[in-house]
């Protein structure tokens, strides 16, 4: 999709060896910041972590001078294998996904972004090939709305 550039960070660093300018210049030339990642133990793979703790560095992501990431969005998506019944309060997890993203939250607030509602596709483990395309088809329309709203944002 045109406007959008995909990064694969189990692809570029099988070693977790995370180079961190060529991250925080890729941040620098987006405006939107899309995480998309399977649901592990309640968070996010274990890259995804390494990535913020060596990327999101103090002086540049945060602090009185990093304000590199100022006004831009961090939108996360998960695909979770347990339904959408689980993630409620009386439901096997209790907390919805939202609220277990707490600290991702938290960092994008911190680093003075915006955080966006996050986009969740539950229960992968009984997805069918044709619900896998309704996702597919839903995740695009997402994608494609943030691109036209950034354009709109740029032209105004
Ligand atoms: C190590 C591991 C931890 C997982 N933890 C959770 C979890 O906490 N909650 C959940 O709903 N699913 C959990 N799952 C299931 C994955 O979220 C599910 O397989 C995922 O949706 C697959 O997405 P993908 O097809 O994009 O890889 C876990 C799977 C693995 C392998």
């Amino acid at each position: 999709m045109p406007g959008i550039t995909v990064h694969d960070l189990y692809e570029a660093y099988p070693d977790f060896d995370v180079d961190v300018r060529r991250e925080q210049a890729l941040l620098a030339a987006h405006d939107v910041l899309v995480v998309q990642c399977p649901f592990y133990w309640y968070s996010t793979p274990a890259l995804v972590k390494q990535w913020q703790d060596l990327v999101l560095e103090h002086g540049w992501a945060y602090g009185r001078e990093g304000t590199a990431l100022t006004g831009k969005c961090w939108l996360q998506i998960v695909s979770a294998g347990g339904g959408a019944n689980a993630y409620t309060p009386g439901g096997r997890n209790r907390m919805s996904v939202a609220q277990l993203l707490a600290p991702l939250e938290n960092t994008a607030l911190l680093c003075r972004m915006q955080w966006l509602p996050p986009h969740v596709i539950h229960g992968t483990h009984a997805m069918t090939p044709t619900d896998i395309e309704a996702e597919a088809v839903r995740y695009r329309g997402l994608l494609a709305s943030l691109v036209q709203g950034a354009r709109q944002e740029l032209q105004a």
